[in-house]
């Protein structure tokens, strides 16, 4: 190990930190404060999607803090609508509400959800949720969460949650039949947290159908797998299906916190003035990285080297890794990868940061890897060269 863990006995103990301090980055790689040098394939766990000290982003953003930082939703900011615009026309959907984080976002989308019942006469809503699904750390957001990691000790938890198994039609219609208090079905595209668990097209489509002949919303959680990570705008495209609501955050302001959720017409009235609201949302720090974000997205191709170096470094792990005994599954789209083993694997994790690649370790047995979608080639096979002897070490020894 190279650098030693920096004591913190003033700040509360809510991580589980790698012993790593870092001090700064240059596009996938960032270097610690003893000087080691790291390919980061984690991004902020998604969130880094311009890597880091982007020369384009940074001019964007030092000019940003020299005019306004933060101004209160008082007043108009013209950048708010042009990034709503950016928004509305790539996801096909029309209205916008920004926050910072995404539990906000997803908080709202529940919001949404249930003032959308009331609206109908609905007095007591209730929304499908997933096993294994991930929507934040607030009391609603934890309790949509399907992992009782998260939720133990903050009983009770809110109710009006229904829970389904994902890609399994007949599970939800069973849940809800007859059921006339169901106003909206909620999921991840892709589960980030739950072990990166694609939903498939064909499930998205036929729970879009149902969401059609029951007049339910579809909320697609897009905060991790959204904002051009599979080499989509975003990961329902995959399915030529669109939302009714669509909570973003993470990699949309590229590391300056900033959330959205967006609304197509089926909810975008459903909040009128005071039913919503929050002080930071859509501040002109936070608009202007969104809008530098996407247009730095565009001007260098930025979604076609996620689907194209996402495809590359899929192969190149299957290829390696699928036939060891050990290793149950490599799965996900552009640059969201889950290599799943079948024992728990955290050690994983300080020993590819040792080994010079920071990486996560989710649901206990599934390797996840979020680079930033700048990624290039030979930084996709140095991920490759570093972690496969790491599992296979691992495997070795463990088996
Ligand atoms: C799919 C999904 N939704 C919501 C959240 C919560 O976002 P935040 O940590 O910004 O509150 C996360 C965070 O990992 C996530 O992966």
């Amino acid at each position: 190990m190279s650098s030693a863990a920096p004591a913190e006995p003033h700040v509360m103990s809510t991580y589980g930190r790698v012993p790593i301090a870092l001090s700064h980055g240059k596009g996938a790689r960032v270097w610690d404060i003893h000087g080691k040098r790291y390919l980061d394939a984690l991004a902020g766990i998604a969130v880094n999607t311009l890597g880091h000290a982007h020369p384009k982003l940074v001019r964007a953003l030092q000019d940003q803090i020299g005019k306004l930082i933060h101004t209160s939703n008082y007043y108009y900011n013209p950048a708010t609508e042009e990034l709503a615009r950016m928004l509305v026309e790539r996801s096909g959907m029309s209205n916008v509400f920004f926050c910072s984080t995404g539990l906000e976002a997803n908080e709202a989308a529940l919001k949404l959800a249930r003032k959308f019942g009331h609206d109908k006469g609905i007095e007591r809503p209730e929304i499908v949720v997933y096993e294994k699904a991930f929507h934040g750390r607030s009391i609603a957001t934890l309790s949509a969460t399907g992992n009782p990691k998260v939720q133990v000790g903050f009983g009770p938890l809110v109710e009006g949650f229904i829970r389904v198994p994902i890609n399994d039609i007949e599970a939800i219609r069973r849940a809800t039949a007859g059921n006339p208090n169901v106003v909206a079905v909620f999921f991840e595209a892709i589960q980030g947290e739950g072990g990166v668990n694609p939903m498939s097209t064909d499930y998205m489509q036929q729970v879009r159908a149902l969401c059609d002949v029951n007049d339910w919303l579809l909320m697609i959680d897009e905060v991790q797998c959204g904002m051009g990570r599979t080499g989509k705008w975003f990961a329902h495209q995959w399915a030529g299906i669109a939302p009714d609501v669509m909570p973003l955050a993470k990699g949309l302001g590229s590391g300056v916190p900033i959330g959205a959720v967006v609304a197509g017409p089926k909810a975008a009235q459903i909040f009128q003035p005071g039913n919503h609201g929050t002080t930071f949302g859509g501040n002109p720090l936070s608009i202007r990285a969104g809008l530098e974000t996407i247009r730095i997205m565009e001007e260098d191709g930025v979604l076609e080297n996620a689907a194209r170096i996402g495809q590359h470094l899929l192969s190149a792990l299957t290829g390696q890794l699928m036939h060891m005994p050990g290793v149950k599954a490599v799965r996900g789209k552009g640059l969201m990868i889950g290599i799943e083993l079948d024992r728990p694997c955290g050690v994983l994790v300080q020993r590819c940061a040792d080994a010079g690649l920071l990486l996560s370790v989710t649901a206990d047995s599934v390797i996840r890897m979020v680079p930033p979608l700048i990624l290039s080639g030979a930084e996709a096979d140095e991920i490759v060269a570093i972690l496969v002897p790491q599992i296979k070490a691992f495997l070795a020894e463990s088996a």
